[in-house]
């Protein structure tokens, strides 16, 4: 199975060149490679070229604050660049695998949000994301949709290590705890969506032999975050809580991180204050057990760690 992987680079791209790789030939050109999604216009052509059964799309604007001021660069990325992937998958008939948002939804209540309750994202980044959403499902091309929530992994600027680089260099901090969502590993991300096309296309090779459900029953969105709920402070908490207890020496452990609201820590784009998704059609539809957002944390802090031991120079 030839699989094509843009945003191999990423948080969850560079996962997935991990869990993927079992399931067929990985193509991952970069932007590097002159795959730029910014301009969308033989994005579609390119792919038809290379024919890939599978097109993974862990690509995306992701500067949250950032798109406020680039609204047509995260649109294009964002919203055109998976319109022409849809137009692809569907001339192919490949599967298109893409990631949407928390950030889709207003934050309103606190109830986790299901697949079909309706969006309102608050920024330019969630509206961005809708539309590529839209666009996709308006393709009609074959496609599963995972919309996670707080992204965190061994590689790339994430929360995690902007905690433990401020834990480093700081005695007290203050954290926001009146948002609320699930931290979602890249590993857990790249693994779910790894069994998930394992589990489509092999419906697929056996959809003529024998009486099975039909994987295109599988297609749409789904929501894909750890188990549990958490507020970016617990979050902050937990990573120094567990950085500590695996040796490196912080100014600030989880004792001196201080609880503030949103309103004090102005940003250029607003968050949702509830980003709790409902993860049930997820298991249920694939079989899968969800680990707590602990373990994910852990697991990054772990990595980051190792990668990046303490030195008595970044304490100070
Ligand atoms: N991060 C989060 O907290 C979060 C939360 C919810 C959902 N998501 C979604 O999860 C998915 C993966 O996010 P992530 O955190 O892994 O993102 P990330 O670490 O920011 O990586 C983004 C990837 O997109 C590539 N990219 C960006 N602009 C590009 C362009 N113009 N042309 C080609 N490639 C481009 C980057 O390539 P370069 O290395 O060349 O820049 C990188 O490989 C995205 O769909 C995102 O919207 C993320």
């Amino acid at each position: 199975m030839r699989i094509l992987l843009l945003g191999g680079s990423g948080q969850v791209g560079s996962q997935l060149l991990l869990t993927l790789a079992p399931l067929g030939e990985v193509i991952a050109p970069s932007r590097a490679d002159g795959w730029d999604l910014s301009d969308p216009s033989d994005l579609a052509f390119r792919v038809e070229q290379l024919a890939p059964e599978v097109i993974v799309n862990a690509a995306a604007y992701t500067a949250v604050d950032m798109a406020e001021a680039e609204p047509a660069l995260a649109h294009r990325v964002n919203a055109e660049a998976p319109a022409a992937l849809a137009t692809a998958a569907r001339s192919l008939d490949a599967w298109l695998i893409h990631f949407s948002t928390d950030y889709v939804f207003d934050g309103r209540g606190s109830r986790p949000w299901c697949e079909d309750d309706p969006t309102g994202p608050l920024g330019v980044y969630g509206q961005s994301k809708l539309a590529g959403e839209r666009a996709i499902e308006a393709r009609h091309a074959r496609h599963l949709m995972f919309r996670t929530s707080w992204v965190h992994g061994p590689r790339g600027g994430n929360f995690i290590r902007t905690m433990l680089r401020l834990a480093g260099e700081r005695e007290s901090l203050s954290v926001v705890d009146d948002q609320v969502g699930a931290p979602t590993g890249a590993p857990l991300i790249a693994e779910v969506t790894a069994r998930a096309i394992a589990r489509v296309t092999a419906r697929e090779t056996t959809r003529k032999t024998a009486p099975v459900q039909k994987a295109l029953d599988l297609a749409g969105t789904y929501h894909l975050a750890a188990a549990g709920e958490a507020s970016w402070r617990d979050v902050a908490c937990e990573a120094l809580e567990h950085a500590k207890a695996r040796g490196a020496a912080l100014r600030c452990g989880p004792e001196q991180v201080q609880a503030i609201p949103t309103t004090q820590y102005p940003t250029p784009a607003q968050r949702p204050l509830n980003s709790r998704l409902n993860t049930r059609k997820l298991r249920e539809a694939f079989g899968l057990a969800l680990p707590a957002w602990q373990d994910g944390v852990h697991q990054t802090v772990q990595a980051l760690l190792a990668a990046n031991p303490p030195t008595s120079s970044s304490q100070a």
